[in-house]
């Protein structure tokens, strides 16, 4: 790591600038082997987030570590703002030591973060089928994500750093209870009931990994990635699901339950604004989503998305849902420019590209009113505004030199740049393939 003498660091953040699986997990990954940054960071989400890392043979998928794990030099953080599902972050350290790296030494988790319960997963479930009931679903990944982040905000959950406090047994008994009277109003009033079994294995394992989780570095994280930034060391603030999923600005309630924008690393990881240099944001040469909520850009034509689907591997990396697949929204990601202030792009997946001709969406339609603004609800757009321009088939897998990319592609990553001139975007690098090294640079 270059230290910078007497100059303190900054924080960059990378965040995904359309519904999520933008391929954040590989430019995090590219980002840091530039030896610029000390450490990574989460700040928000848990483990709904489904980071893939891929160099050469060896493949990892991170919900909770974050991505540097794979950069035996970089600290890893844990910020105050996640909400730690620590089965899952205990597997992870057991997956990672399997592939060569304990990541033990150099993993810190904030004391402020918040414990996601043996209980939020089936809670997460029952307010799922409630939804189901009355509405309609949020297509959540069932990681009790909202359930967490509700008792967060209602100032009864647990912090990691209860379990290093002698009344924690009490807490968490207390918050089970809880727990336990919404889950047994939902058998009785609704009929959605959990088997005692499946609560009693959940239970099992939360108890075990909790005790693995004592072991741990548990600290006041703000304190310690200040004393970095005070070092002059450098921090990579690495962004879960993205800005169309944020609680506030997304299209709510289709929507994860945390604050996706960078404004939240300040938040979720205790670093004043003033430390945050750029902010990098990642797209895919289309758009995919999954869960709940009117897709505008969704490819009508069924065979077409499949095409897509099948040739991106469009299956979500948490659950295996499969990822539902659209043109390029040149409108929402205006709009998740707008609000994340990102000026550096990476776009993802340029060698996926299954047809002729490919359509971008440059602007949403109320019936025959053509929308200014981003609407409330994304369920108010019923038809979209598309350009076709010429397709590239699979030309461009594995293209590493920018001088041997299809003229098609070229005139598509120039058409971009044209559409968002006015936002002064400059496109980093392209993504032709899952690997850390398939990419080439842009601008
Ligand atoms: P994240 O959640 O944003 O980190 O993205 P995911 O890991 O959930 O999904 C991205 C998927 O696309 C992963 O399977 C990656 O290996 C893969 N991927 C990333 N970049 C590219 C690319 O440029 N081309 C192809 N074909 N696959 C990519
Ligand atoms: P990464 O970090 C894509 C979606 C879910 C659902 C909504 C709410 O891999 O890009 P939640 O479980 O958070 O309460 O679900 O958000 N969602 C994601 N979609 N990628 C993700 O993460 C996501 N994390 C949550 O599908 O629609
Ligand atoms: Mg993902």
């Amino acid at each position: 790591m270059k230290k910078n003498k007497n100059k303190k660091g900054f924080v960059d953040v990378v965040v995904g600038l359309q519904w999520g699986d933008e391929g954040k997990g590989k430019n995090i990954d590219e980002l840091l082997s530039s030896g610029i940054y000390s450490g990574v960071a989460r700040f928000q989400g848990g483990a709904n987030a489904g980071h893939t890392i891929q160099k050469g043979n060896l493949t990892f998928i991170g919900h909770i570590v974050p991505s540097g794990c794979l950069q035996k030099n970089v600290e890893l953080y844990i910020g105050n703002g996640v909400v730690v599902d620590v089965v899952s972050l205990i597997k992870e350290i057991n997956e990672l030591k399997k592939l060569g790296f304990n990541v033990i030494p150099r993993l810190y988790i904030s004391n402020r973060a918040k414990l996601v319960s043996y209980l939020h997963p089936f809670l997460d479930k029952a307010e799922e089928f409630y939804r189901n009931r009355v509405s309609t679903k949020v297509g959540t990944t069932s990681r009790g994500i909202g359930p967490a982040y509700s008792d967060a905000k209602a100032r009864r959950g647990l912090q990691i750093g209860d379990v290093l406090l002698s009344d924690f047994k009490e807490k968490e008994s207390n918050l089970s209870k809880f727990h336990m009277n919404f889950l047994n109003m939902y058998k009785e009033k609704y009929g959605f009931e959990i088997p005692e079994k499946e609560i009693k294995e959940a239970r099992s394992k939360w108890i075990n990994a909790i005790k693995q989780l004592k072991k741990l570095q548990i600290c006041d994280l703000s304190f310690l990635v200040q004393k970095r930034l005070a070092e002059g060391k450098n921090i990579l603030a690495e962004g879960a699901q993205a800005i169309m999923l944020d609680i506030d600005f997304g299209d709510y309630p289709n929507v994860t339950s945390s604050n996706t924008l960078p404004a939240n690393v300040c938040l979720g990881l205790g670093v004043p604004h003033t430390t945050i240099r750029n902010t990098y944001g990642v797209i895919k040469a289309y758009t995919t989503k999954v869960g709940g909520g009117n897709f505008p850009a969704r490819i009508a034509d069924k065979n077409i998305e499949k095409l897509f689907q099948d040739a991106g591997h469009e299956f979500g990396a948490t659950t295996g849902r499969p990822r539902m697949c659209g043109w390029l929204d040149l409108f929402a990601i205006r709009y998740a420019i707008g609000l994340s202030g990102v000026n550096k792009i990476f776009i993802n997946k340029a060698d996926i590209c299954s047809t002729d001709k490919i359509k971008v969406v440059t602007g949403y339609k109320e019936n025959k009113k053509i929308l200014k603004e981003f609407p409330l609800y994304l369920n108010q757009v019923t038809n979209v505004i598309t350009e076709e321009i010429p397709g590239w088939g699979n030309a461009n897998y594995g293209v590493k030199d920018k001088k041997k990319v299809s003229p098609e592609l070229v005139s598509y990553l120039k058409y971009i740049k044209n559409k968002l001139s006015d936002l002064n975007i400059e496109i980093l690098s392209v993504g032709t393939g899952p690997d850390r090294k398939h990419f080439f640079n842009w601008d």
